[in-house]
């Protein structure tokens, strides 16, 4: 499997695997802001034939305020559930978080997560070590709390 920063042709083939994968969509547009202003921060996964298999999708925060440092923001990442276990997320996540730290001089990298997603969570928590900065009670459409969780990007 190759990951590889993404292309606008490739965000069709991301929005396909986020329907599969998630419910919290975004339009196309919001998928092209992302690929046109922070080009290096978000990536994909491609099986041998070039199929989409996986992705992150992630910015800049552009609201900081003035007590807060630069930081990036994961916005959405999945794999498809036949290529999942395979490391695929861990790599993609490490490839942004280097863009955001080496390119935009990000201090941390922030993301929200359901309370109930436990592969995720220990995605972030066990293997990255992200830790959970707040929970975000009915942050979700059904109702459900979100962890927004946080990873210092400075040592
Ligand atoms: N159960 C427990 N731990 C898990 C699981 C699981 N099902 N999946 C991953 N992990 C943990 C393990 O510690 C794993 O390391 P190990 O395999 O050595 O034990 C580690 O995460 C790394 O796993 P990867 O293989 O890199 O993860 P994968 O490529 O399978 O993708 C993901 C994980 C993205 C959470 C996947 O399950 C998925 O697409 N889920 C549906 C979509 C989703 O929930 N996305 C995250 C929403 S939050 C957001 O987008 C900011």
């Amino acid at each position: 499997m190759n990951i590889r920063p993404i292309k606008v042709d490739d965000l069709l083939g991301m929005q396909a695997c986020n329907l599969q994968n998630l419910p919290e969509n975004y339009t196309m547009r919001y998928y092209l802001y992302h690929a046109l202003t922070w080009p290096s921060l978000s990536y994909v996964a491609e099986d041998p034939k070039g199929r989409i298999v996986g992705y992150i999708l992630a910015k800049m925060e552009e609201d900081v305020g003035p007590d807060d440092h630069p930081h990036g923001h994961v916005t959405s990442i999945s794999v498809l559930r036949s290529y999942r276990r395979l490391g695929l997320a861990k790599k993609l996540m490490i490839q942004s978080q280097e863009a955001m730290s080496t390119i935009y001089r990000a201090a941390y990298v922030s993301l929200h997560v359901r309370r109930s997603n436990r592969a995720a969570l220990s995605l972030y928590r066990d293997t990255l070590g992200f830790t959970v900065k707040d929970i975000e009670k009915k942050y979700y459409a059904d109702g459900e709390d979100a962890y927004a969780m946080r990873l210092s990007l400075t040592q």
